[in-house]
């Protein structure tokens, strides 16, 4: 009888909890609290229960039906406070939780264009920004690409005007500085560069940062020093690098930088283009040509220039393998950084 009891204190409790109509009130009290009720039938076989146990389960009996009395009571409370005797609400639930507004961040290219300007400026460099307006003399004639040379044809140039276009590369930056500025130099030229092109691995504008240092008696040497440095407190480990030999018009010579394509750990997949590994950077010996054109005599001095792709660093870093993401501002995908 006890165990009867008990589930029935159950049972009502889980009908008063999904009954939301006045209207079903009474029907409730005569079921379980009624003469002829559920409460009134257990009760009748109080007389069956041993006399040494009948007044413990009788102040158990009487317990419980007060209880239920009480719940009873409450959601008749509830249900009368409400004008059409149902739950609806008359004003703000102030029990729902707030609505918080998602804090911003910084876009994963501006995160990664800054750590790697962090890592050049404790090397000693120091940054400087150009125009992405550029006028074509410093986009391509003082980095020793005249007009008509076919080096031009790499660049998909979008141009404003004859003389005026959107940078291609960060490399103009070379130009005004060291004509601006004597040597010794050390400076890195972070800025969005445009290309007209787009695929998994092209967008129409992207990041460089372009590098260099002038001094009397700078090698190669210092060049691959300086990036080995960068790549290893990048990716903060011993990542393969190859020095590519290539050409630019303003280095000389001239290397293409790649790192193992740490997607596929080198065997080659969709973003290496099955080669194992990815372009990050292009570099070399700044060019005589260059440095005549902005007045300093290459007998005295040499440098070293690259220009990294915050793209593809980012890219690697992260593990993306489509660079459109980036550009896409879906809140999922730059959530994650
Ligand atoms: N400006 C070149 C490019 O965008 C990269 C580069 C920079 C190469 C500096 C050599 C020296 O492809």
């Amino acid at each position: 009888m006890e165990q009867e009891l008990q589930s029935l204190e159950t049972e009502a409790r889980q009908n008063l909890q999904s009954l939301d109509d006045k209207s079903l009130l009474e029907d409730f009290r005569v079921r379980f609290l009624g003469r002829k009720g559920k409460f009134s039938t257990i009760m009748r076989q109080l007389g069956t229960v041993p006399a040494e146990d009948r007044p413990r389960v009788g102040q158990l009996a009487n317990s419980i039906k007060a209880e239920i009395e009480k719940l009873f009571e409450a959601k008749q409370q509830l249900l009368e406070a409400s004008p059409d005797g149902s739950r609806s609400h008359t004003g703000p639930d102030l029990t729902l939780p707030g609505r918080y507004p998602a804090p911003g961040k910084l876009h994963p290219i501006s995160q990664v264009m800054n750590e790697t300007c962090a890592i050049f400026e404790n090397l000693g460099f120091s940054v400087a920004e150009g125009p992405d307006i550029e006028l074509d003399y410093y986009n391509f004639e003082a980095l020793n690409i005249p007009a008509h040379h076919p080096a031009r044809d790499m660049h998909d140039t979008f141009y404003v005007s004859d003389s005026v276009l959107l940078r291609t590369h960060t490399s103009p930056m070379q130009a005004r500085i060291m004509e601006a500025q004597q040597p010794p130099l050390r400076v890195i030229a972070p800025g969005k560069v445009y290309r007209c092109d787009s695929d998994i691995t092209h967008t129409p504008m992207f990041h460089q940062v372009e590098g260099f240092l002038v001094d009397k008696n700078v090698s190669f040497a210092d060049l691959k020093g300086v990036l080995t440095v960068f790549t290893q407190k990048m990716f903060k480990k011993d990542l393969p690098l190859r020095f590519r030999p290539s050409f630019f018009p303003f280095t000389e010579p001239s290397a293409e930088v790649d790192i193992a394509c740490v997607m596929c750990d080198g065997a080659g997949c969709r973003v290496c283009k099955k080669t194992g590994w990815l372009e990050i950077l292009g570099s070399g010996m700044i060019d005589p040509e260059v440095f005549k054109m902005v007045g300093y005599d290459p007998e005295v001095y040499s440098g070293f220039a690259f220009g990294l792709g915050i793209e593809r660093i980012a890219m690697l870093k992260y593990g993306i393998d489509d660079i459109r993401l980036f550009y896409e501002n879906d809140q999922r995908f730059l959530a994650q950084f």
